[in-house]
């Protein structure tokens, strides 16, 4: 059985943390699913770290979909997000509406995820009351990056904080089921995390959100461009990668791969045929 909104809000009141990643291909997922993270994001970060974009705003719905369908077909147990790409939620009630049943429907996730706070609260609304639950982001939202001015810690000053906060609870009201807190200063999230029902998930939002969320890409330091303050890498699978592929190459060169172990044979009698086929044909 997936897990459902009610037990990961369940697991706030539980004082239970809830880890989650994010996953944007099968296999990927797959793993992630069976380690046990009950949620599984499928981020627009997919455009920086799976496509190459600079950002993730030329990130398109149709990439969206694909990658969604296959984290969805990869994990059998967490609950899966999709991400809303910049302006597919923006223009009006009817596109976002359209877009987050293009996730669900298409897709097979079980949420959409939309950056914004008060701004985007109408479509909260709507799209919890046609049966999509929403998880909401503030802080540092990349799709607002040129506006921010940059991948800069946000709600450090009086009213950027006090907007934040108000961002939070205008969320909670509109339905969505939990907020990511992006690049917030540890105590405003741990205020935010303590005036709200809803679980808040950080990401270099200090330890006292209910849960936590990291790119799978810079945990597993697969994404070394540029590596966030707030990213831990666990293990640095670039290095590793390339040691692998470097020992590939000189074997395949000095001829020691493969070997008959990784090669098929075959009957001998058959081969006898097939060669003195091969020699009669040659001499004609
Ligand atoms: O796209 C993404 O991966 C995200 C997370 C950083 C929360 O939005």
């Amino acid at each position: 059985m997936r897990v459902t909104i009610t037990e990961i809000k369940e697991m706030k009141q539980k004082k239970e943390k809830i880890p989650m990643l994010t996953a944007y291909d099968y296999v990927t997922a797959k793993v992630v699913d069976e380690a046990g993270v009950p949620l599984i994001l499928v981020g627009d970060s997919l455009g920086m770290v799976m496509l190459g974009y600079e950002s993730t705003i030329p990130v398109s719905m149709e990439e969206m979909i694909h990658h969604t369908k296959a984290v969805v077909r990869g994990a059998k147990n967490a609950l899966i997000i999709g991400d809303m790409p910049f302006m597919t939620y923006h223009i009006s009630v009817s596109d976002a509406l359209h877009n987050a049943g293009r996730f669900i429907q298409e897709g097979g996730a079980q949420a959409v995820k939309l950056e914004g706070g008060e701004v985007v609260a109408e479509k909260v609304r709507r799209l919890v009351d046609c049966g999509i639950p929403v998880m909401g982001h503030i802080g540092l939202t990349p799709q607002s990056i040129h506006q921010l001015g940059g991948f800069k810690v946000q709600g450090k000053a009086v009213e950027e904080a006090k907007k934040l906060l108000k961002d939070a609870c205008v969320l909670e009201e509109a339905g969505a089921f939990a907020i990511v807190l992006e690049c917030t200063p540890a105590p405003l999230s741990k205020l935010i995390t303590q005036k709200l029902a809803i679980p808040t998930i950080g990401i270099g939002a200090g330890p006292d959100c209910d849960g936590q969320v990291q790119v799978i890409s810079d945990m597993l330091g697969l994404y070394t461009e540029f590596v966030p303050k707030h990213a831990k890498q666990y293990v640095k699978l670039a290095g590793e990668i390339k040691s692998a592929v470097s020992s590939y190459i000189s074997e395949v060169k000095s001829l020691s791969f493969p070997t008959m172990k990784q090669s098929y044979t075959m009957d001998d009698s058959i081969l006898d045929v097939i060669a003195s086929e091969a020699k009669q044909s040659k001499s004609k």
